[in-house]
């Protein structure tokens, strides 16, 4: 289905185009957007302003002028049309076309969301933690944001690749290993198990023996050789440091229900070699202070000197900035990627830039026909509004801030429903404490930093979780409790209430709203909208009794298609809904 805004700026810029023939194609293009104060109207053509420039003319003769050219089918939709102002058309649309709209929209299995004709792929870059280090919650965001911007694009029609880009490789693992063979070598044999906490507590102590004893530093950089080389005891090792990190973080991706596919650093290992020689060829490559560089125009430090993205170090070895130049060469090249996106905390927003502009000066993409974007996100704050910490230290592994969350979820469900079973008690508390997590992230700006606080997550009133899936249950059990004892949804709708007409517009704008957000990849705009839908359901309910009048059949399909995009909106974000709570 179209969206109303795409229906209606085509109607418009036909109208433009017959009052004034002589304009370009590019004027001719109305300028067509949702009316921001609701008593204006629906959407308002905001044209003639710009055009009486050109035309030299009165901005409101410019609009009558408009007005008058629009076709019949047009005016067919519209209850009133208005000139208003310096010169803006407002648009309220009818009661019976937008009845017809939601009819359509509850036909429609994407519920009135534009799929682009030719599937896409999409590449999602989200996650990625590193390999026996410490997680950080940037990584929690991210696998948040990023799930959701794959469910996006997945409902969209997309073919989605999510790749979770972990930190498996790279010069530290030769100190990690050399300390588990002297500290823990029953671990490197298999004979004894260990976890991700202990593994970072041997990290730290590699790194404080690497910069204070040389025979360690030297026997860790032998270990790195034999590693590279690939040596089958380095590799060994390696192998079981990446399997005790990969069960710590599956337990956290099952508990967010994410899917992801690990491609890390390593797999782009054997490229790095080719990759670098490419852009030797491509005589992108300086060297400075021995090492390779690609110097670009208009990266400089704070200083002012030129900063380089180093492809190969002096001592010959690649690193962080080699490998995603090769990750990015093998997303375009070789998944032939539509779009890609990035999704890693604003801090790493240079470096990315600088890949980017490699890649194309490479000649790998041409930005104007495949976007390739870093979203960025700001910091998780605690409530002294210091950089989120986990309250027992450094080391405390971040799925018991997941558990904290449903453990709060468990003791509200049990306030509120005494007579539930234990099971369900654990069912509830579990989607409710993970929704609440989810959505307290998606809901804030993603570029701002974001205070983190169990107390308003779990908020039955509000911008919350809590509260879209109350309405969500309300809505359901409206419907159960009419059906049960009267005839059910009638054939159509016909609203009549302005309370029924404002919500189902809003119901007919999700297409619009996943629209908006695919462009800016901004997932705060569907949880507005929905917090939106709620409110609007819920005055639709408060003004429009269903239960025994004569509009009941046709307000029941209402309530249908509002719990139908609810449940699909929060599905989008990655949430779970519940049949009572
Ligand atoms: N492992 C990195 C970190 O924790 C994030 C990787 C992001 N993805 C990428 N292609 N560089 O900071």
């Amino acid at each position: 289905m179209e969206t109303l805004q795409c229906i209606l700026k085509k109607s418009f810029s036909h109208a433009i185009d017959r009052a004034f023939k002589s304009l370009s194609d590019t004027d001719k293009q109305a300028e067509l957007v949702p009316c921001h104060q609701e008593g204006f109207g629906h959407y308002q053509c905001n044209s003639a302003l710009g055009l009486s420039k050109i035309l030299k003319k009165n901005p409101r003769a410019v609009a009558q002028e408009i007005e008058a050219a629009l076709d019949h089918q047009t005016r067919a939709m519209c209850e009133k049309i208005e000139i208003a102002g310096p010169g803006f058309i407002n648009i309220t649309l009818s009661a019976a076309f937008l009845s017809q709209e939601i009819m359509h929209t509850l036909a429609d299995p994407w519920l009135g969301a534009v799929r682009p004709k030719k599937k896409l792929k999409v590449v999602v870059d989200f996650s990625s933690p590193n390999v026996a280090k410490e997680l950080h919650v940037g990584h929690i965001r991210s696998t948040i944001i990023g799930d959701c911007l794959c469910r996006l694009f997945e409902f969209l029609g997309c073919d989605v690749l999510r790749l979770n880009h972990i930190g498996d490789w790279g010069t530290q693992f030769g100190m990690l290993i050399t300390y588990m063979k002297e500290h823990a070598p029953q671990v490197l044999k298999g004979a004894k198990k260990t976890d991700l906490g202990e593994l970072m507590i041997w990290y730290k102590g590699a790194r404080k023996l690497f910069d204070a004893d040389p025979a360690f530093k030297a026997r860790s950089q032998q270990e790195v050789v034999r590693l590279q080389s690939g040596e089958k005891e380095a590799l060994h090792a390696w192998k079981i440091i990446c399997d005790i990190s990969r069960i710590a973080f599956q337990e956290i991706y099952d508990l967010l229900d994410v899917l992801l596919i690990e491609r890390g650093e390593s797999y782009y290992n054997p490229l790095l070699k080719g990759v670098v020689e490419e852009l030797e060829k491509k005589g992108l490559v300086t060297i400075s202070d021995n090492a390779k560089c690609i110097f670009l125009e208009g990266f400089t430090n704070r200083e002012g000197q030129p900063m380089p993205l180093i492809v190969q170090k002096s001592d010959g070895g690649y690193n962080y900035d080699t490998t995603d130049l090769a990750a990015i060469r093998q997303r375009l090249v070789d998944e032939k990627a539509n779009r890609i996106i990035y999704v890693v905390d604003s801090g790493q927003g240079l470096h990315f830039q600088m890949v980017f502009k490699a890649a194309e000066q490479a000649g790998w993409y041409d930005p104007t026909q495949i976007p390739v974007d870093h979203v960025g996100f700001g910091l998780v704050l605690g409530e002294d509004g210091k950089k989120f910490k986990t309250r027992s230290g450094e080391t405390e592994k971040l799925i018991d801030l997941l558990t904290e969350a449903i453990d709060r979820a468990k003791k509200v469900v049990q306030e509120r429903l005494p007579d539930a079973s234990q099971q369900e008690i654990d069912h509830l508390a579990r989607v409710i404490g993970i929704d609440a997590i989810k959505y307290s992230d998606l809901s804030c700006h993603r570029t701002k930093d974001y205070t983190f606080s169990y107390e308003r997550m779990l908020r039955f009133e509000g911008n919350t979780a809590v509260f879209l899936l109350y309405a969500y249950v309300r809505i359901n059990g409206i419907q159960r409790k009419t059906r049960a004892d009267a005839h059910g949804p009638a054939e159509t709708i016909a609203l009549q209430h302005p309370s029924e007409i404002a919500l189902a517009l809003h119901l007919r704008r999700f297409g619009e709203t996943l629209e908006f957000m695919a462009r800016d990849l901004l997932p705060n705009r569907l949880t507005d909208y929905l917090y939106e839908l709620a409110e609007k359901f819920n005055a639709f309910y408060r003004d429009c009794r269903v239960e025994g009048t004569p509009e009941e059949g046709s307000r029941l399909l209402l309530c249908q298609a509002a719990a139908r995009v609810l449940k699909q909106g929060l599905e989008i974000l990655g949430l779970q809904t519940v049949e009572r709570m």
